[in-house]
């Protein structure tokens, strides 16, 4: 069977999976709504990157398929460990493909294009992508990790606008709110580089960690995308002014925005 005749039934399968997780408890809910809805943003995500490079109508499922399974760990993570901090419970991406394989769901597939969907939910969440794989496996996580990134600017973003008025301490990985920038961030991001998860300290640093995936974006749709939507000034909204490293940071991530969205 090929992705396009799959997709439909992985659909079903995801939405049977994700409802029986459904809590009474308001919070927890909330937080299970968060990632359904954010697949379900992620999968349109990557079939608009897709239609710009002008994809099959079989790679653009199998593209799909990718976004649809690319969080499915993290349901069981939330049910137990109450976090979406990999940090402080275990690599959703790989409980993920784990959880993939015991359900059997990819088994009707074409080995080859099972293959590139476990490897892409693998390794959707790695801090780089990983040099030792080969095309097309490469090709659809990078579709994978743009798209994944631009619903998480849309999520955070519009937490950071309403984090005054309400709290989620989940979406903020319970970092403390102080008004401090850790050394190792600034200086990852001053070089273009990702900021690791081990060095976020502060809500500032995970905040600057964001404006940072700039520097991991393949696609120039989806530099247009994050242009048009504004996320990076959205998020330096969120953050100190004053503060020099923020401002140093920001310049630069938005420079590398620039000459990227103009080229598309
Ligand atoms: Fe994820």
């Amino acid at each position: 069977m090929n992705a396009q005749a799959l997709l439909p039934s992985l659909k079903a399968w995801f939405q049977s999976y994700t409802h029986g997780f459904s809590s009474d408890d308001p919070i927890v809910q909330e937080n299970l709504d968060l990632k359904r809805e954010h697949t379900w943003r992620v999968c349109e995500a990557i079939r608009d990157i897709g239609w710009s490079l002008d994809l099959s109508k079989e790679d653009l499922c199998l593209a799909e398929a990718s976004g649809l399974l690319h969080d499915i760990g993290r349901f069981e993570q939330y049910r137990r460990y109450r976090t979406f901090s990999d940090y402080k419970s275990e690599n959703h991406a790989a409980l993920g493909a784990r959880i993939i394989q015991a359900a059997g769901i990819l088994a009707g597939l074409e080995p080859v294009a099972a293959d590139i969907i476990l490897r892409a939910v693998a390794y959707h969440n790695r801090a780089d992508l990983p040099l030792e794989e080969k095309e097309p496996c490469l090709f659809f996580l990078k579709l994978l990790r743009d798209a994944d990134k631009l619903d998480i600017w849309r999520v955070v973003t519009e937490y950071y606008r309403n984090a005054r008025f309400r709290r989620n301490r989940t979406i903020e990985l319970d970092l403390p709110d102080v008004d401090r920038v850790s050394k190792p961030v600034y200086e990852a991001l001053m070089q273009g580089r990702l900021v690791q998860t081990a060095d976020l300290k502060t809500l500032n640093d995970f905040k600057l960690l964001q404006i940072g995936w700039i520097y991991d974006i393949n696609f120039p749709m989806t530099f247009n995308i994050i242009e048009e939507k504004k996320y990076l000034e959205r998020i330096l909204d969120a953050l100190p002014r004053q503060c020099p490293r923020v401002t140093e940071v920001y310049a630069r991530a938005r420079a590398h925005l620039e000459r990227n969205a103009s080229a598309a």
